[in-house]
């Protein structure tokens, strides 16, 4: 396979047809780091507010890191996967105590929440320095370049790697996956390797990689109760996402009465059906607490009570 061939390429292409994104106007390894962070497990057009507001609160990783961490997740909130904000407040006070941000593949690896991926994008992105990425759309990318759905992926891309510009390399490669070899229906016309892949040649895109075993669906059904006294709305420590508020489930003491709504929320492979339901209590538990209107916009909320209290504004 001609890899340098390919290498030109992809970095032509990719020059032409990057999108503009607002962590490609920066060098600042702080930045680009939050950006992969929070691009692993979020959609680029679900990041990019994310984004925007993240860095407006915390510009740094000293702001970040003298934050307190219900901010830090209240500025999560609605992402998911929460560890990721809180290894990413873990870190930035790891920075802030060793006086430097981390310069190399190594220094990155060795901070919270940060894996093999994070660690070779930032310190290509950010430092020009020569390690290639493995995330999805990159395997797949390579998987199909090779037609081999056992292809070694980090190999492959080892050799897909522009050394003289390992950022644009690597971004250009996952911008590919992104926009044109896509996991289903790949673009393969207008694709700028399409001549050097092995697997358009061979007709068998569509079916590499081959789909992995998903995890079962599991339906659980939930009752949220609205309990208000005196202006107050009882909230309780989310069940589901630690560090997060709530609204209640029942508990001894108290009674559910009439519906308000019902919604449905996904976390993994858990597909939630709740109810929402007015409520009345004898006691207040010493876990819960009473809130104001006004707490509600500073707490970590979560996209359960957030959906919960909008069927009381729509009820
Ligand atoms: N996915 C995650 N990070 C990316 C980046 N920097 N460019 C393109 N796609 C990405």
């Amino acid at each position: 396979m001609d890899f340098a061939a390919i290498r030109k390429a992809l970095a032509r292409w990719y020059e032409r047809n990057a999108r503009d994104l607002p962590w490609r106007r920066t060098r600042d390894p702080y930045a680009i780091w939050i950006s992969e962070i929070m691009l692993q497990q979020t959609r680029v057009a679900a990041a990019i507010p994310y984004y925007e507001r993240f860095l407006a609160r915390f510009p740094d990783t000293a702001s970040l890191a003298c934050a307190a961490e219900n901010e830090v997740l209240a500025h999560w909130s609605g992402l998911g996967y929460y560890s990721r904000a809180r290894n990413l407040h873990k870190a930035a006070r790891e920075i802030d105590a060793a006086g430097a941000f981390p310069r190399d593949f190594a220094g990155l690896r060795a901070l919270p929440g940060v894996g093999d991926y994070t660690a070779a994008a930032v310190a290509s992105i950010a430092f020009g320095l020569p390690h290639e990425v493995v995330d999805g759309n990159v395997k797949r990318v390579a998987i199909r370049l090779v037609n081999d759905a056992a292809a070694d992926a980090q190999a492959v891309s080892a050799r897909l790697l522009d050394h003289k510009n390992p950022g644009r390399s690597n971004q250009a490669l996952m911008e590919l996956g992104a926009l044109v070899c896509a996991p289903r229906d790949p673009s393969c016309g207008t694709c700028p390797v399409a001549r050097y892949c092995e697997a358009h040649r061979r007709g068998t895109q569509a079916a590499l990689p081959p789909p992995r075993a998903k995890a079962k669906t599991v339906r659980l059904e939930r009752i949220l109760l609205v309990i208000r006294r005196r202006g107050r709305i009882l909230l309780a420590p989310s069940p589901r996402v630690q560090g997060f508020w709530d609204l209640p489930e029942p508990f001894p003491g108290a009674r559910a009465g009439l519906r308000i709504g019902l919604f449905r929320h996904t976390i993994l492979n858990r597909q939630y059906r709740f109810e929402v339901r007015a409520g009345v209590t004898r006691n207040t538990p010493r876990r819960m607490r009473w809130v104001t209107g006004g707490e509600l916009d500073e707490i970590p909320l979560s996209t359960t009570a957030k959906k919960g209290l909008r069927c009381l504004k729509e009820g």
